[in-house]
């Protein structure tokens, strides 16, 4: 194996193994500092070299972003859906939110940004900025459960009555019980694509039941096998649903 192969699988090892990626949203050893010292120091100020910068750093110190390849899919994704109100769930350190917001191509389209850490959310504000797309995302530090009032007014703001599109990339224990909370409030309707990430590795096993199975007639739903953040060599799926 290259050396960077090596160095990035041991960061990955070691970002599983640290008691705090769950509990806080972080490796555990600054790199999520680093890497907004990184984005500030090299990436010219637009998207396309904000996430250039950021995959460049992922190659020798892994990170939970959707990355590049799965990247791909979610770009075809929006491409079809064109959404004008996107909610996504899980920042980390903005490279999905400057993904997502620079292909918005709607007038007045914004994604929503939810981020239960106060460290990430402040990075995620700080690389989107940088990447010049602060009037395009909202980033909103919490849980969906608290923050639902925010998350409604800014749907509001955005003359939507529901999301066209839920990105779903946090804590797979609650990627079914988040839809739910969304669906009780009327957030999601027909039409809203949810885009769940990471469903082979780690996997949301009941979010996979409650859409593949239980309530297979209200969605459509297509499951893309493709690869692992920054580490080809694992496989991992996405689950794209649209609500009927
Ligand atoms: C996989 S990362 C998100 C990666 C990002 N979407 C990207 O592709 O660039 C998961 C993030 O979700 C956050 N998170 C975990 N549970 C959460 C929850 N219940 N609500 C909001 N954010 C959460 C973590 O702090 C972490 O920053």
């Amino acid at each position: 194996m290259a050396p960077e192969v090596l160095t990035r699988t041991w960061t990955f090892l070691t970002a599983m193994a640290s008691s705090t990626l769950r509990s806080q949203g972080q490796a555990g050893d600054g790199r999520e500092k680093e890497l907004l010292q990184h984005v500030l120091a090299v990436a010219e100020k637009n998207p396309q070299s904000v996430l250039k910068a950021i995959d460049q750093y992922a190659q020798r110190s892994w990170l939970m972003n959707i990355g590049e390849d799965k990247g791909l899919i979610l770009d075809q994704t929006l491409s079809d859906r064109k959404p004008k109100s996107v909610l996504e769930i899980g920042a980390y350190v903005g490279y999905s939110a400057v993904r997502i917001s620079s292909q918005l191509d709607q007038p007045g389209a914004k994604v929503i940004s939810l981020e239960m850490s106060a460290e990430n959310a402040s990075i995620t504000r700080q690389v989107v900025a940088h990447a010049g797309l602060s009037d395009k995302v909202d980033v909103v530090e919490g849980i969906l459960k608290d923050k639902l009032e925010d998350v409604t007014r800014l749907l509001h703001e955005l003359d939507c009555k529901t999301f066209d599109f839920v990105f779903l990339d946090h804590d797979k224990e609650f990627y079914l019980s988040d839809f739910l909370i969304l669906k009780e409030h009327g957030l999601v309707g027909k039409g809203t694509v949810l885009f769940a990430d990471n469903m082979k590795i780690p996997g949301s096993p009941i979010y996979r039941e409650y859409v593949m199975k239980t309530h297979v007639d209200d969605f459509d739903t297509v499951e893309h096998k493709t690869r692992f953040e920054y580490l080809r060599w694992l496989p991992d799926s996405v689950v794209i649903s649209t609500c009927k």
